[in-house]
């Protein structure tokens, strides 16, 4: 392909679409990762209809087999991958720790962190012999301040953080730069779904900027991480919180 191409997971979510707008609006060519398929086709037919070159795939990101086969033919297609952002993820159980089941706990971590290593593993042999691509993994301010009832989301979070800096030191020397983003509080609709109208206004006004965050706020600092710009930025964590960590 002539285009940069990015493969974004997790994006057909709340904040993904944002994403793939925003780097379609950079120029790259996307393609979409997404278990949802209605949304997956949705987002995919909104891109096109303004004019983007994307592509979609169903798939199960904590899936090691499925992981491998996909990347290996979207390396096929497309002859290079030059971003790859992994945003697939959530709190999804909050319990307890003692009453937490451990079944539920993996899950959270294998969609959190195991499909973020799966999805790196598979591109970084290309961007080597590249020397060149750029990695955005997605934290959360909660893997900074823990959160009460979220042992495995806030645990997952915190790893991505120390899977990045490792990441980026690994590739550092082949050209390739490894970055987090960790968004604050978004409005997308999976997370305003766990709060009635007062509660997410009042939880949004504690915020020190006095709102909760839109999901393009986040694409923003994709875009900024994934270009030249941060051309000489690697291993690091971008918050985009509105001041919420400090609270
Ligand atoms: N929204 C927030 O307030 C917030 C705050 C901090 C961090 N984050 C992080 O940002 C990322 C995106 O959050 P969001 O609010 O847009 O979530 P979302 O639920 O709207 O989007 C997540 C997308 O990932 C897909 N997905 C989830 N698990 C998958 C799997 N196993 N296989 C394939 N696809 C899968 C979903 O289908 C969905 O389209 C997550 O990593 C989340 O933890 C969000």
């Amino acid at each position: 392909m002539e285009k940069k191409v990015a493969v974004v997971n997790g994006g057909a979510g709340g904040i993904g679409r944002a994403v793939v707008r925003r780097l379609g609006e950079a120029g790259y060519a996307l393609f979409i990762l997404d278990k949802n398929e209605q949304a997956g086709g949705e987002t995919l037919e909104e891109l096109r209809q303004q004019g983007y070159q994307a592509d979609y795939h169903v798939v199960e990101l904590t899936n090691a087999a499925e992981i491998k086969t996909l990347f290996a033919a979207i390396q096929r297609e497309a002859g290079r991958i030059d971003l790859l952002v992994n945003l697939a993820g959530g709190t999804l159980h909050k319990h307890p720790v003692q009453e937490f089941p451990l079944a539920e706990w993996i899950e959270v971590l294998n969609v959190n962190l195991k499909a973020t290593f799966l999805c790196c593993q598979a591109v970084c042999k290309l961007m080597r012999e590249r020397k060149a691509g750029v990695i955005i993994n997605t934290s959360s301010n909660f893997g900074i301040t823990g959160g009460a009832g979220r042992t495995a989301y806030a645990a997952s979070k915190a790893a991505v953080i120390a899977f990045t800096k490792s990441l980026a030191l690994e590739m550092a020397p082949h050209g390739v730069r490894v970055n987090a983003i960790a968004p604050g509080l978004t409005a997308t609709a999976r997370v305003m779904g766990g709060y009635d109208k007062a509660e997410w206004q009042r939880r949004a006004r504690q915020i020190p900027m006095g709102r909760a965050a839109h999901p393009s706020d986040i694409a923003e600092g994709v875009a900024f991480l994934a270009s030249d710009d941060a051309g000489y930025t690697t291993g690091q964590t971008l918050h985009v919180n509105g001041g919420m960590i400090f609270n």
